[in-house]
């Protein structure tokens, strides 16, 4: 089996969002610290009729829909998401409606949850099998669906919410390079979700911070050894066109491809020019400890990596910085951001990836793209996806009615015997959304 990677995708995003700006003001924190101290424009956020089942049922739908794919012809479907609606049932099972419909229930695969990394593993799960001795010619499926919100206070404006759906086969356009992969694990409490009464985290914010980072190290490390081990040759940020980062809020993004680059200083490798390895020269001597914590390295390798920056992943900033962060979709998200900008360009073009979950469980690893026959083609994914038009769609509501939408949600959370809104005008046809909740708890959708 050759090129097995991401055959087609689609992305889902509520119709409501909040302006950061007016969050900002709102909440009483100084003016920019939302838009350029998190670097983010604006949040998506569910309302009473949508959770991470609807987004799950609309964007499989639409997938299969706008592809013209036979539901009969998945063999594997696999759900990426940590947002707990069961502490039983898969979020996969109530995807099933759409394929008992054409009378295919033989689908393997369930939910896997690690905060945001997910996702991840539910693709490697069914990149896997499509390679495996298992796999019976048919396409797998990936969702990455979660709604991301907090408690009051700091970490509130990095909330967001989204569903991505993957096809996965043979002959992909975006497929993987399998033998790179560089991953660390550990256990951690920087981000962690103990009390199931609550839908929200408990978060470490800066100690997550620093995990984020000094995961993102050991990642780079480990992919660039098994690089030059099968190459040959030092790995260094030159060889990727594109970065695309779990991006939780894009300032982080901005400092972790500036830490990528202050690697490569550390490596000696020519992407650093001289002039730029003398200024970092001061910083050869910090320990590591003391390097996440230097606010002059922060500052100086963001500057020396700034025009890089903007070539090799400003083009994944779009979608993350209008929705926010989705948890499992996000890095997904960023990476639908790219094939939307760049198109039939990304041909020949090699995109790394790095995966962040909290608690910890983190990857690095990286697709080789080429362009292939329609429908699977790079310009008909990004015009299936449509994200200009869907971002255009949304409409903005005051955070007065968002802070109102969130005591709701804390109500509805894990309540039974409720009906929803009949409200659903801000809803596009074949969105699917949540009617009631019975008194045993059990969910009901329709699409509109
Ligand atoms: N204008 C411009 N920038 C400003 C302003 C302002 N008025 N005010 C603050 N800033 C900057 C700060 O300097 C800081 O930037 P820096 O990191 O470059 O110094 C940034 O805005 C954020 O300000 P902080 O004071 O550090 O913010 P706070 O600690 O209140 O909250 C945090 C930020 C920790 C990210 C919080 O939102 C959080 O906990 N979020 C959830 C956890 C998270 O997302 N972690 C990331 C990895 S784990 C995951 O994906 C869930």
């Amino acid at each position: 089996r050759k090129d097995v990677g991401i055959l087609a995708m689609d992305i889902y995003f509520p119709p409501t969002f909040v302006n950061q700006e007016s969050l900002e003001a709102y909440d009483g924190a100084s003016k920019g610290k939302y838009t350029i101290g998190l670097g983010q424009d604006c949040m998506g956020f569910c309302t009473e009729v949508e959770d991470v089942i609807s987004m799950g049922l609309t964007v499989v739908n639409s997938l299969l829909e706008k592809y013209q794919v036979d539901p009969k012809h998945i063999g594997r479907l696999e759900v990426g998401s940590e947002t707990v609606i069961d502490k039983s049932k898969s979020i996969k099972t109530f995807l099933m409606k759409i394929f008992e419909k054409s009378g295919n229930t033989d689908i393997e695969g369930v939910d896997s949850t690690n905060a945001c990394y997910g996702g991840t593993a539910a693709l490697f799960n069914c990149v896997n099998w499509v390679e495996s001795n298992c796999w019976d010619g048919r396409y797998g499926l990936v969702v990455c669906t979660d709604s991301a919100v907090y408690a009051e206070g700091p970490a509130r404006p990095t909330g967001g919410a989204a569903a991505i759906a993957m096809l996965i086969g043979p002959n992909a356009p975006i497929s993987f390079e399998s033998k790179y992969r560089g991953t660390h694990m550990s256990h951690v409490y920087d981000f962690y979700k103990p009390d199931l009464a609550s839908e929200y985290p408990v978060v470490d914010g800066k100690l997550s911070q620093t995990c984020y980072l000094m995961a993102l190290d050991l990642c780079y490390d480990r992919y660039c050894s098994k690089f030059e081990k099968f190459e040959g040759k030092q790995f260094s940020i030159s060889d990727a066109d594109y970065f695309v980062f779990h991006s939780p809020y894009n300032k982080l993004v901005q400092k972790s491809f500036a830490r990528l680059y202050f690697n490569d200083f550390m490596r000696h490798c020519s992407s650093v020019d001289k002039a730029a390895s003398e200024e970092l020269e001061p910083f050869s001597k910090l320990s590591l400890d003391e390097s996440y914590q230097n606010r002059d390295l922060e500052k100086a390798s963001q500057v020396l990596a700034k025009s890089l920056y903007d070539i090799k992943v400003r083009p994944s900033n779009l979608v993350p910085k209008q929705v926010g962060n989705m948890y499992t979709a996000s890095l997904y998200a960023a990476l639908a951001s790219v094939v939307h900008d760049k198109n039939i360009t990304l041909d020949g073009q090699r995109v790394m990836m790095f995966s962040y979950g909290s608690g910890l469980t983190s990857t690095m690893f990286s697709f080789k793209v080429k362009n292939v026959q329609h429908p699977f083609s790079l310009s008909n994914i990004a015009s299936i996806m449509n994200i200009d038009e869907k971002l255009e769609r949304r409409s903005k509501i005051s955070p007065e009615n968002f802070v109102e939408n969130m005591k709701l949600m804390e109500h509805r959370y894990g309540a039974k015997n409720f009906e929803t809104s009949k409200e659903t005008s801000l809803l596009s046809f074949g969105t699917f959304y949540l009617t009631h909740v019975d008194s045993k708890y059990r969910r009901f959708y329709v699409k509109k």
